[in-house]
């Protein structure tokens, strides 16, 4: 199985201009903000969107500045991020608007990257308590979720206290926390948090890590593209 390589621009724009991604053995996906999206379309990598509506109506709907999956498959979107810490944390995404979105995203034929992972505080408690919150959001997050839909679906563990930080899990963590996500869905485990071109090799090399999830490093192509020669 190839593994997974997604970029993560956030609200950020990079030129795309100049960029030709080397996918060589590994599946790339660039996620750049709704505006962008057309942007990146031939670029050597799969679209992704970093966000998605619950609702798809086909003919339009009354829900100002949502984006619906029939509008991202019209520019070529393949993947979406759902459940982004961030937008669990700023925008007060739920479990259950984070299921309704998986829901709504497989139904559609998208390809889905679920983000989990725990704060610094229960972090902090112990890793028994780490593995039981993101249990929960994977409970809550799957529930419904058909089992055909599993081959579409990539988990990502980003540890919230690694995201941007510099501080990225270990090797040995990340792949200890795959192998226990993997005990609960059969999914794709992605990690992220802060990867970057020196650690992610690392990573990669782990038997249950099947991919990474890349944010700050992925807005430079040299940068990324390293990451990706790294598998
Ligand atoms: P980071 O972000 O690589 O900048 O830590 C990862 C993410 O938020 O997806």
């Amino acid at each position: 199985m190839k593994k997974l390589l997604v970029a993560n621009f956030k609200m950020n724009s990079p030129e795309a201009r100049g960029w030709k991604i080397n996918a060589k053995k590994a599946e790339v996906v660039v996620c750049p903000a709704f505006p962008f999206l057309s942007d990146w379309d031939k670029k050597g990598a799969q679209l992704g969107a970093q966000d998605v509506f619950w609702e798809n109506v086909r003919s339009g709907g009354a829900y100002t500045g949502e984006v619906s999956a029939e509008m991202l498959k019209s520019f070529g979107v393949k993947y979406v991020i759902i459940g982004h810490s961030e937008r669990r944390a700023n925008l007060g995404e739920t479990d259950e608007v984070v299921n309704k979105k998986m829901k709504t995203a497989l139904a559609a034929g998208l390809k889905v990257i679920l983000c989990v992972g725990e704060s610094k505080e229960v972090r902090k408690k112990g890793i028994k308590f780490a593995e039981n919150f993101v249990r929960q959001e994977l409970r809550a997050d799957f529930a419904g979720v058909k089992n055909k839909f599993l081959d579409k679906i990539a988990v990502a563990y980003e540890p919230i206290w690694a995201i941007g930080t510099g501080v990225a899990d270990t090797p040995a963590g990340a792949e200890a926390m795959a192998e226990f996500i993997k005990r609960l869905v059969k999914v794709k485990v992605l990690y992220g948090g802060s990867v970057n071109s020196k650690n992610a090799g690392k990573f990669l090399n782990q038997k249950g890590i099947d991919g990474a999830l890349v944010g700050g490093a992925s807005l430079n192509s040299n940068e990324f593209q390293k990451i990706i020669d790294s598998v």
